[in-house]
């Protein structure tokens, strides 16, 4: 799980997700460059970055939780026709009075030469060892090729030994750094500012519609490092919906939750451009056009199509929100009340005899004093309805819903 949050909060937010999902599912915190420095701010402090938090469910710390090929480079030699290998670091982090048995200088049987070892970071290989590898070609010494520019021995490292121990798919193998120093090169970089959300949404919309929209790269950069191609992407806060449309793009399945109006103007609209048009070339060729193009589409050769459905929850005490917020005078707001009385969820703090009983006092109060004493009144747990009443009668569900939401839910 990926939560975006800004300087500001992130702290109290760490706190509250810790204790909800648990320490011992926090991985890491990320920080995003968010625009370059500015001078007219406070205390001439440029605060540049928001943060990425990353928890997981339940992955034991063994798991790859980024399936990010790494990028290695290897060789071919015609000493080793039939398999490619490449170089390692054949040092480790332990001095050598940490590792004695590898604290000898490492001689080029071909030339001679001799390699001290470095006392802070030993050989890899200890003085027992050492003359296996090099009869296995396991260590290559400088000058051993001449496209090779190296100034100590390297571990050899060949790609079949890999396939032996990690399988075939070993070079999706995580390593942290490597996927923080990649990741970093975005994040940290000029590539995922703020202002290229907003110019995306410009370019999609030919406006901007939405205050700090995401840009399409960071939510490329996280949905491939986490999912592979048909798993579901969930974005409870669709907002403008980037993660949506680039789950979209790449193949991904999705689902998006929002909770304001916007989401007809702004998230299904954007949706349905990220689609594109149907257009047919005589009867047999059906073809996309007028897709977006914008965004991460060119990296990902995104030529438009699939499709999405989405629904609005069936609203109960929602529907009363509403029509408080649109009412005008106090005797429509008491309506309300006497609806409510019978028909909303209150909430357990509301004794509806002594509202009545004090009904003169709450007449008093301005209009939105009025407003906002409904407005606490009802309970916010039941602002739709909740799946598990769906064959309550007093909902009147119909059977249609009923059928959406039980393929929806996997239920039958
Ligand atoms: C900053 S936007 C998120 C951007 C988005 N994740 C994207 O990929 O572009 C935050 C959105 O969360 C929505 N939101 C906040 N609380 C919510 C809730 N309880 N349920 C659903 N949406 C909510 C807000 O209305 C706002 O549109």
């Amino acid at each position: 799980m990926f939560i975006h949050i800004g300087d500001q909060e992130l702290h109290y937010l760490k706190v509250l997700a810790d204790d909800i999902f648990g320490r011992d599912k926090f991985i890491a915190t990320i920080p995003r460059k968010t625009r370059s420095g500015k001078t007219d701010v406070s205390w001439k402090l440029s605060q540049d970055f928001d943060w990425l938090l990353i928890y997981t469910k339940n992955a034991p710390k063994t798991t790859q939780l980024f399936k990010r090929a790494i990028e290695r480079r290897y060789y071919r030699s015609e000493d080793y026709p039939d398999d490619e290998w490449r170089l390692s670091d054949l040092t480790k982090q332990t001095s050598i009075e940490e590792r004695p048995n590898s604290d000898f200088t490492l001689v080029n049987p071909k030339t001679g030469d001799e390699y001290p070892v470095n006392p802070n970071r030993s050989w890899a290989v200890t003085i027992d060892t050492v003359d296996e590898y090099i009869e296995k070609g396991k260590i290559v010494f400088p000058g051993d090729y001449d496209f090779l520019n190296i100034k100590t021995p390297a571990m050899r490292i060949f790609k079949s030994e890999e396939i032996e121990k990690y399988g075939k798919d070993f070079d999706k193998t995580y390593v942290s750094s490597d996927f923080l120093n990649k990741a970093m090169d975005d994040f940290l970089g000029t590539s995922t500012y703020n202002k290229h959300g907003t110019d995306e949404i410009i370019e999609l919309f030919g406006e901007k519609i939405f205050d700090y929209p995401k840009n399409e790269l960071i939510l490329k950069r996280i949905i491939e490092y986490a999912t592979d191609e048909g798993d579901i992407v969930l974005d409870f806060f669709a907002g403008s919906g980037t993660t949506g449309a680039v789950a979209h793009k790449m193949n991904r399945q999705y689902i998006l939750c929002e909770q304001m109006d916007y989401i007809e103007p702004v998230l299904v609209e954007r949706l349905k451009k990220v689609i594109g048009n149907k257009s047919s070339k005589g009867r047999l060729m059906e073809t996309i056009v007028n897709f977006d193009g914008g965004g991460i589409s060119k990296d990902v050769n995104w030529k438009g199509g699939g499709e999405f459905v989405y629904c609005e929850l069936m609203k109960w005490n929602e529907a009363y929100m509403n029509k408080i917020q649109e009412a005008e005078t106090s005797e429509e707001l008491l309506e309300i009340w006497n609806d409510m009385k019978e028909n909303a969820f209150l909430s357990y703090k509301v004794d509806p005899k002594q509202f009545d009983e004090d009904v003169e006092e709450f007449e008093e109060l301005t209009i939105e004093d009025q407003k906002s004493f409904l407005v606490e009144c009802l309970d916010k747990n039941q602002l739709y309805v909740n799946f598990s009443e769906i064959d309550d009668e007093d909902y009147d569900v119909s059977d249609e819903d009923k059928e959406l939401n039980k393929q929806f839910y996997g239920v039958f």
